[in-house]
């Protein structure tokens, strides 16, 4: 069990490290995070399920495997009504192995063209093992794909998804911005609720 100045500690298995300040800015105070960088375990992470659940449920054991500690892992995907739901689980290697998040936003946005529904979500489902034992959390934000990004904040489809009830998109809020109202920052408040309620 890691420890970090008494506080209960986590360790996030990922290598992203957006996501891993995105994820402590929101945890802090609650719990400690250490990313797989700062206990020294480096190396690739498998995520070949078909689901996002899948993914975070292989991640989470992954790296429980190795480090015996209680962990998460968060899998996110884009989900575009007028595509049936692509790239969904796929996000991450949208135009192909080793491609950049410009890779993907082009090709999503080609793919768009002359769609008329624009309609997106994005979806995080975090899986944490406590004990051994396995627990969900997930977050949902609906938005609109745009037709060329904007904004230079954030990563990955950030500068072309539009949330709801906003004229910005993702890559033009600042992190506390986004993580107020984003697929993560819900998946993550649902995950401090629960360490909360068990006062940790
Ligand atoms: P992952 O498998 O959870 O790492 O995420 C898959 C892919 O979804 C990432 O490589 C990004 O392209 C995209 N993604 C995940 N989270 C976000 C986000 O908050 N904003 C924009 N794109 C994201």
């Amino acid at each position: 069990m890691y420890k970090d100045n008494n506080m209960k500690t986590l360790v996030f298995a990922t290598n992203n490290e957006h996501k891993l300040s995105e994820v402590k800015n929101l945890l802090e105070g609650v719990i400690a995070i250490k990313s797989l960088k700062e206990i020294n375990l480096d190396g690739d992470i498998p995520e070949t399920a078909d689901t996002l659940e899948g993914n975070a449920t292989q991640k989470a054991e992954f790296i429980y495997s190795r480090i015996n500690s209680d962990c998460f892992a968060d899998d996110t995907g884009l989900e575009v009504e007028a595509l049936g739901g692509e790239p969904g689980v796929y996000s991450a290697r949208y135009a192909g192995e080793n491609c950049s998040f410009s890779d993907n936003v082009n090709k999503l946005l080609n793919n768009m063209k002359e769609k008329t529904n624009r309609k997106a979500r994005f979806r995080t489902v975090i899986c944490l093992i406590e004990n051994g034992e396995k627990h969900y959390f997930e977050g949902v934000v609906n938005g609109t794909i745009i037709e060329e990004g904007v904004g230079n904040m954030g990563f990955g489809y950030d500068p072309i998804f539009r949330p709801d009830g906003f004229d910005v998109t993702f890559a033009e809020m600042s992190l506390d911005e986004k993580n107020k109202i984003s697929h993560r920052g819900i998946a993550t408040a649902k995950l401090v609720d629960y360490l909360k309620k068990k006062n940790l």
